[in-house]
């Protein structure tokens, strides 16, 4: 595939990236694998993604790495998931400082089981002073359940009264959102080939750019990526309004 770089304008590169990296049992079932090698193949485009952004100057990369669903999974399955996040971030570490990447996460990770959660705990704490790349897990994520504790907390002030219904606007809104710290997402990909959302981000996707790539996710590379970079850049974001008004 060619090289990609040169085709990225550095004067718009989106500050908010997401990918929702679908494709591993998949990937395992064309190649006679069980599904866990599949998913231990995904990290390599991790990698690749993680490096990528580093590269071109993405603010906030925000992965999908498990979804509240997931914990549906055969056992074994989730259990290897999990083996799998906790050896990558004690592997990864030294990579994260290296390249000044700040780890953070979105979802119930509290759900996650105690070595997990430890282990999120001291990579974000160790990386906390870095102030490159945000490199956000979604983990045991669920955007409906992000929204409805919103809804709570706010429910909460009002019968506090400590603020008045009226004054529920979106930023009030957005900010009991785990991404209330993050720029708004400009870009969300998803890989595989499956044309859906699939509980992720649901209020934080209103007017980014959706890209579908039909390659399996340890299949996605730098330059896949790249590619979807390019393809953001060519595209005109009106934010309703006319075209005229834009190029003005
Ligand atoms: C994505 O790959 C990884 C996770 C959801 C954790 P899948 O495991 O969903 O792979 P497919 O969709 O079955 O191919
Ligand atoms: C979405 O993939 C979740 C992650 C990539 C972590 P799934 O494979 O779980 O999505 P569905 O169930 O096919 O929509
Ligand atoms: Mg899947």
């Amino acid at each position: 595939m060619k090289d990609q770089t040169p085709n990225i304008n550095k004067d718009r590169i989106p500050k908010h990236v997401a990918i929702i990296m679908d494709g591993n049992g998949r990937w395992a079932r064309k190649n006679g694998l069980i599904r866990t090698i599949g998913h231990a193949n995904g990290v390599k485009s991790v990698r690749e993604v993680v490096e990528a952004s580093v590269e071109i100057g993405i603010s906030v990369l925000t992965l999908y790495a498990f979804s509240n669903e997931n914990w549906n999974r055969p056992k074994a399955e989730v259990k290897a998931l999990l083996e799998l996040l906790v050896k990558s971030l004690s592997k990864e570490l030294p990579t994260f400082q290296k390249n000044n990447i700040q780890l953070q996460t979105i979802g119930e990770t509290q759900n996650l089981p105690k070595r997990c959660h430890k282990i999120l705990q001291e990579t974000i704490e160790k990386t906390s002073k870095n102030d490159g790349l945000k490199l956000v897990l979604a983990l045991s994520y669920s955007s409906k359940l992000e929204i409805l504790n919103s809804v709570k907390k706010i429910a909460e002030k009002v019968a506090e009264k400590t603020i008045s219904p009226q004054d529920i606007t979106e930023s009030v809104f957005s900010n009991e959102l785990y991404t209330a710290d993050y720029p708004d997402l400009d870009l969300l990909i998803r890989t595989s080939g499956e044309y859906r959302i699939s509980n992720f981000l649901l209020w934080q996707i209103a007017y980014a750019e959706l890209y579908f790539s039909p390659k399996l996710w340890p299949d996605f590379t730098k330059d896949d990526f790249f590619e979807a970079i390019v393809e953001y850049q060519n595209r005109e974001r009106r934010f309703g309004k006319t075209a005229e008004q834009i190029k003005n």
